[in-house]
């Protein structure tokens, strides 16, 4: 059984009444549980870790290096400048998938840029809720390309 982590990183616990227009509606707690829901059809064990500190976010790559296979990461604004985690990501040999729920591309100036995106898997962004689904189902299709390359 692969095992999943899921971060969250600054202001995402507050889904759900953080500017709906942009995140939607839905709460982070409901979220949280799609997630896992949607990780079980794979056979996933999946954790969620949500924080509003680098240090933190940074100290749960660490860990996740030796306890889990994949992370799924939406970093927030930290996306955007964290050259911290952006080496934390680089130090871990697990794949991280990168998500975000609005379009990074299609907003301010300042959210185009990802500094952390050369060193994820790949990036996931503008799906709403669905970019999280969307990252599980890429760690999945990934490990089976592997699995069957082998
Ligand atoms: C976000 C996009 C970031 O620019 C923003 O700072 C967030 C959320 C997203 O999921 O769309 O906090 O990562």
């Amino acid at each position: 059984m692969k095992k999943i982590l899921v971060i969250h990183g600054p202001n995402l616990n507050l889904l759900g009444e953080r500017e709906p227009g942009v995140y939607g509606n839905d709460s982070f707690e409901s979220i949280n549980n799609e997630i896992i829901e949607h990780a079980q059809k794979y056979d996933f064990d999946c954790e969620i870790f949500q924080s509003n500190h680098e240090g933190e976010i940074i100290d749960r790559l660490h860990m996740a290096r030796k306890e889990f296979d994949g992370v799924v990461l939406n970093a927030g604004a930290y996306t955007h400048y964290s050259y911290a985690i952006r080496d934390a990501i680089a130090a871990i040999k697990i794949p991280v998938v990168e998500v975000h729920l609005s379009n990074i591309h299609a907003r301010d100036e300042f959210r185009e840029k990802s500094v952390i995106a050369p060193v994820c898997k790949g990036q996931i962004s503008g799906f709403g809720k669905f970019s999280y689904l969307m990252a599980v189902d890429a760690l999945y299709y990934g490990w089976k390309a592997s699995a069957e390359n082998e």
